[in-house]
């Protein structure tokens, strides 16, 4: 026989689904709405290709580590500029390779250490980066690689994200959905090197303020 309890449960659980959804949703708009271009790059879509840890892509992890900075600076009342802050955490892994698969010329052993140089390079090469995001991408790694400490707020921020998301995916307590087929990134682009977001988004919001 049903229970009075059981409909208030069940609707109680709807409602937290539904908060959570109508949560991911908020996220997802504050990601589009400071990085739709980086989103859209085909070398960021290439890191759907490459696995990060356990079954969770590049890809999939730096969006996660992006809304988890945004909900930890909301949640905390950090005050900060957070566009600059969710470029940062969704350039702070741009090293472009699967650094599991390694050769005999690149065999990825000290990936760690050296890995925020690589990403810092890729993504200089493609975006305008202001100092804040530099410091979000070079000093992730932090205490790993002890000399780099994080100099703004946003980068601690993004540290602290990105070694929760990593432990979390590492433990297998969240899943991804395992490498997917891309297009392999495109290091030199005509594309990429002409686009010149940050110009383009400086003109988009001269013109919403007009
Ligand atoms: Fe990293
Ligand atoms: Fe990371």
């Amino acid at each position: 026989m049903k229970q009075k309890g059981d409909s208030l449960r069940t609707r109680r659980q709807a409602e937290r689904w539904k908060r959570k959804f109508e949560r991911q949703r908020e996220l997802s708009r504050q990601l589009n709405a400071a990085a739709s271009d980086i989103l859209r790059s085909r070398n960021f879509i290439s890191t759907k290709g490459c696995i990060q840890h356990g079954d969770m892509t590049v890809n999939q992890h730096c969006l996660n580590v992006a809304k988890l900075s945004i909900a930890i600076s909301d949640k905390l009342h950090i005050r900060c500029q957070k566009e600059e802050m969710i470029r940062g955490a969704l350039l702070h892994d741009y090293f472009l390779y699967d650094w599991h698969v390694g050769d005999a010329r690149k065999p990825h052993n000290l990936h760690g250490f050296y890995h925020p140089g690589i990403a810092l390079k890729n993504a200089s090469r493609e975006y305008d980066l202001t100092a804040r995001e530099r410091d979000i991408i070079e000093k992730h790694m932090w205490p790993l690689t002890l000399t780099k400490l994080p100099r703004c707020r946003e980068a601690w921020i993004v540290t602290t994200a990105d070694k929760w998301c990593s432990l979390l995916e590492t433990v297998h307590y969240v899943h991804g959905h395992g490498r997917a087929e891309v297009e392999e990134p495109d290091y030199f682009s005509e594309a990429h090197r002409t686009l010149r977001p940050r110009r383009e988004r400086r003109r988009i919001r001269a013109a919403k303020k007009r």
